[in-house]
């Protein structure tokens, strides 16, 4: 068992804070009337792609979508930058996931749970570190059997495979909905990754809710491009919504621009309804956001809502390494035999200490 995670400096220090972006020490964010609390864990504005997200109640204390990675961009290899807020996500990810009992996930894209094979080059993945994350824990996770295409179904059912014996239990939370206490935890029916008919599949969101606060955390919805997905946002009348943004990097190439406008209509549409909105993830991958946004942030102005990167909820400027990627190699090369002895794994103890 690995167990370099849990050196003393890196545990939390005391009360409820959370070491977030390496040596950020946070406390989870109150919405609404504070009745939930939520901590972004990893995000695009911390530097690895992800919507890993800690949210509490006086009830029960949960990650969504506990998962981060890297990716292809620019043809360069990501930065030794990028590996290290990998690194550290996963330290951060499984700190907040000691003190959770559920986790779930919405979807089988590796940005979005810790598969079970070693890899360290894209994921910073090992049996060890997936045992170490589900061990105990109760699973509320996409279905593989229904509204899933073939590789999402494969890597689920591999999920589901290894991890029932270590985990408390896995279940199917599609259009489901659990209570404890005073906390309902609903998942919606499976909504379009981005554009309806992708073939990139389906993703489950998340409503939290108590009594008095609501909560929705709506992963790869990319604005939302689908207008059913928005009504079904709209329809919970959340006081806080965390959304994964289009990617625009990928305009003109695997997105039209005519799914562009129609999800920054709908995060218009969005912030004028919502008084928090945190957008972030596949927008993030591009240092043009903002511009991007702008209609976004006047609406949100005009009725005096907030829009924030996940980043910016917790007080930190976006750090945006993979946008970056290009810039970093110029300023800061990286030698080839570094990525040799990353690829082995040779390099894991050091850099999960920086
Ligand atoms: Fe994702």
């Amino acid at each position: 068992m690995l167990n370099f995670y849990s050196s003393p400096e890196i545990n939390f220090r005391k009360g409820n804070e959370i070491k977030i972006a390496g040596d950020q020490i946070r406390d989870p964010v109150p919405i609404g009337n504070g009745d939930i609390r939520v901590l972004p864990l990893a995000f695009e504005s911390f530097g690895v792609r992800s919507m890993a997200t800690f949210v509490e109640t006086d009830d029960i204390k949960i990650v969504i979508d506990p998962g981060s990675a890297l990716g292809p961009r620019f043809h360069l290899s990501p930065h030794e930058r990028e590996y290290i807020a990998l690194a550290r996500s996963r330290r951060t990810i499984l700190e907040a996931a000691r003190r959770a009992e559920i986790l779930t996930v919405s979807h089988y894209h590796f940005d979005h749970y810790v598969p079970n094979f070693e890899d360290w080059v894209w994921l910073w993945s090992s049996p060890e570190i997936a045992e170490d994350l589900y061990r105990g824990k109760t699973i509320l996770a996409k279905d593989i059997n229904s509204n899933i295409n073939a590789s999402q179904r494969k890597r689920g059912y591999m999920f589901q495979k290894l991890n029932s014996r270590t985990a408390r239990e896995i279940k199917i939370a599609d259009g489901r909905s659990f209570t404890f206490g005073q906390t309902i935890l609903q998942f919606s029916k499976p909504v379009a990754h981005g554009s309806p008919g992708t073939e990139l599949g389906y993703l489950l969101m998340l409503t939290i809710r108590t009594p008095r606060c609501c909560l929705i955390h709506a992963s790869d919805v990319q604005g939302p491009i689908d207008d059913e997905t928005l009504r079904m946002i709209l329809m919970e009348k959340p006081d806080a919504a965390i959304v994964g943004g289009p990617p625009i990097y990928l305009a003109g190439y695997k997105i039209d621009e005519g799914s562009l406008t129609a999800a920054r209509n709908n995060m218009v549409r969005l912030v004028e309804r919502v008084p928090l909105t945190v957008v972030d993830h596949h927008l993030l991958r591009s240092l043009e956001y903002r511009d991007y946004l702008e209609p976004v942030f006047r609406e949100a102005e005009k009725r005096k809502h907030r829009l924030l990167t996940a980043s910016e909820l917790v007080g930190l400027e976006p750090q945006l390494l993979e946008a970056r990627r290009k810039e970093l190699h110029e300023r800061e090369p990286v030698a080839k035999d570094w990525y040799n002895r990353l690829k082995k794994g040779e390099l894991k103890e050091e850099l999960i200490k920086k």
